[in-house]
């Protein structure tokens, strides 16, 4: 087992099969449990949309199910997209974990990314935080340098000697649909293994005649057409700009047919504080204007061409129940962004849906030989450490592997240096991974939320022809500078000197301090403390029990939690227990 769930009470699986929705009757239950509905693979877009109705019919089921029960499904992400809509009606939404999936999981298709994963959807019939154990995915070690695959740097103290808390990609296992799904009942007996459950019904829908694959399902209809628009085709390549402006006023007014590939990273609706933009919408107002630049984005999108559009899961699945009404669903990208989860199932993944106008054209980056090394990521089991790297690089050690839809390698920008003035700013990797993909050397990009530029920084690095839009005056002439800064021959991802006054997280920055004792010392401090009391300290037993001024954690630490963190817990070293 790669996990270990804490005081587990590990439920008993009752299998129902299930070969009719019309039998969806039996699973009716009074008191809590868990269920896991997994459905049949193998299905695609179309089965998906054509679905709804039965997709209804199971919401229904699930309303009857007693409000303290947890319930999961199981499938593609298609099918997951658009259940989410019908479940979400009747219960609450909690969790899109990704399940990696073995290679031959899903069909082949030649020149397009191979998938690697499911989707399992975690829903409660309460409304509070979901109830689980505290679950670890155990540690793996680098067959480089035999330490941990994440670098923990000098916060080992922090963390759990078994392993990291688990998050929403599970990639430590890989789901063999032709198998069964024991795999995933296994982790979720252990997951769910709390107080008042006893028992995980597991209802196998994989031969449920009404959602077998259909293979010939036809087309739905739906709210998204390709519009018409005054300027029809444009016979002039685009030139390269940075606009200034509103992204739908400015993309009415774009020429139709005319773009290789469309890239949205939009505000995600999250209170976020960008100057000039007010990030907290009602959200059927937010998906409204969403769905107006979607259409606008079809339109100039040309037949065959992408459009990517980076969210989180929860609103993708909103984004693709639009989007597949009127394009070609192609990928739905696994962007795991977080490299340590820190709480219970920390949400670590973006999701970029990808769609095509009409049939999807075979990718440039899988077809012709491309001129970067961004589709070869780096091998899972590796880890990051600048000497270790080296060394394999020396040793011509084979750490690179083969592209799929889930990528764990592209780090965020975690480090201030590498930041600019802006809260969520993408690493310039992902946007290098995209393009060498998705678009061939002097084809037109277009960012209609080009933020600080990352974008249009990367795609005039590689050769293509792009044009950003930011609607910030002054987020659009940081893009300018940094521009003028690259056409001056400087790099601008390069690490720069000062701070950046936007933060990308809540957590209050510290003032730059040389502090007298270490931060670490201080929380092995709070521990010895801890374990003197058998109680988590308060700031007056720290007070009163500790080595050091109580001034010294009010300084050093954003909060009471930081100065707890490794009292919390166990410590872990980085070497493998073998050695
Ligand atoms: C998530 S950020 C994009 C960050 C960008 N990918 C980067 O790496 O710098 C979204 C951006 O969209 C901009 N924005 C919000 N509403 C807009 C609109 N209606 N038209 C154009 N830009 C908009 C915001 O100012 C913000 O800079």
């Amino acid at each position: 087992m790669a996990h270990w769930s804490e005081k587990s009470l590990r439920l008993r699986c009752v299998p129902i099969n299930v070969t009719s929705i019309a039998e969806l009757g039996i699973v009716t239950r009074a008191e809590p449990a868990t269920y896991l509905f997994w459905l049949p693979f193998g299905r695609t877009q179309l089965d998906a949309q054509s679905s709804k109705a039965k997709f209804a019919t199971l919401a229904e089921a699930c309303s009857t199910l007693n409000e303290r029960s947890t319930v999961c499904f199981l499938t593609t992400p298609e099918d997951a997209a658009l259940l989410l809509s019908s479940i979400s009606n009747v219960l609450k939404f909690q969790h899109w974990v990704a399940v990696k999936t073995t290679p031959d999981a899903y069909d082949k298709n030649e020149g397009q990314l191979p998938r690697r994963h499911a989707a399992l959807l975690v829903f409660t019939g309460y409304s509070g935080v979901l109830g689980h154990t505290k679950t670890r995915i155990k540690y793996t070690y680098c067959p480089g340098c035999g330490r941990t695959t994440k670098d923990y740097g000098g916060k080992a103290h922090m963390y759990h000697e078994y392993g990291t808390s688990i998050s929403d990609v599970w990639r430590d296992l890989e789901w063999d649909p032709t198998l069964g799904v024991n795999i995933v009942v296994d982790r979720l007996r252990d997951l769910f293994g709390l107080e008042p459950y006893r028992e995980l019904t597991l209802v196998d829908l994989h031969e449920c005649v009404e959602l077998l694959p259909a293979r010939t399902a036809l087309p739905c209809e739906g709210p998204l057409r390709v519009r018409k628009r005054g300027m029809g085709n444009h016979p002039k390549r685009l030139r390269s700009k940075l606009i200034h402006g509103d992204c739908l006023e400015t993309l009415r007014s774009m020429p139709s047919n005319s773009i290789d590939f469309c890239f949205a990273d939009l505000p995600y609706n999250l209170k976020k504080k960008y100057c000039g933009w007010k990030d907290d919408l009602e959200i059927v107002e937010y998906f409204q204007w969403c769905d107006e630049w979607l259409a606008e984005l079809l339109r100039v999108l040309k037949p065959g061409g992408t459009l990517a559009v980076l969210n989180m899961p929860v609103w993708s699945a909103r984004h693709f129940e639009y989007l597949s009404s009127g394009m070609t669903f192609r990928s739905w990208i696994v962007w795991e962004a977080l490299s340590i989860p820190v709480r219970n199932i920390m949400p670590a993944h973006y999701a970029i849906l990808c769609f095509s106008k009409g049939a999807p054209s075979p990718l440039p980056g899988l077809t012709n030989v491309n001129e970067e090394s961004y589709l070869t990521p780096q091998r899972e089991g590796f880890c990051i450490r600048p000497g270790c790297y080296l060394k394999r690089s020396l040793l011509n050690i084979q750490d690179r592997g083969e592209i799929t839809d889930v990528w764990h390698d592209v780090h965020r920008l975690k480090h201030n240096t590498r930041r600019v003035n802006h809260p969520c700013q993408l690493p310039p990797l992902l946007m290098r991974r995209l393009f060498s993909l998705f678009t061939a050397y002097g084809d037109m990009i277009l960012d209609c939320f080009d933020g600080a530029g990352t974008s249009t920084l990367v795609a005039a690095q590689m050769g293509r022809r792009y044009i950003g839009i930011e609607r910030s005056k002054r987020y659009h002439n940081l893009a300018r500078k940094r521009h003028s800064q690259l056409r001056e021959g400087h790099d601008p991802f390069a690490p720069g000197n000062e701070i950046p006054k936007s933060k990308n997280n809540q957590v209050r920055r510290m003032p730059s301090q040389k502090y007298p004792v270490t931060k670490k010392d201080l929380q092995l401090d709070v521990k010895r403390i801890y374990q003197e009391l058998g109680r988590l300290p308060t700031r007056d037993d720290v007070a009163r029990h500790s080595h050091h001024p109580i001034s010294y954690f009010k300084e050093y630490f954003a909060n009471w939690g930081e100065v707890c963190a490794a009292a919390r817990t166990t410590g872990m070293s980085d070497a493998s227990p073998l050695d």
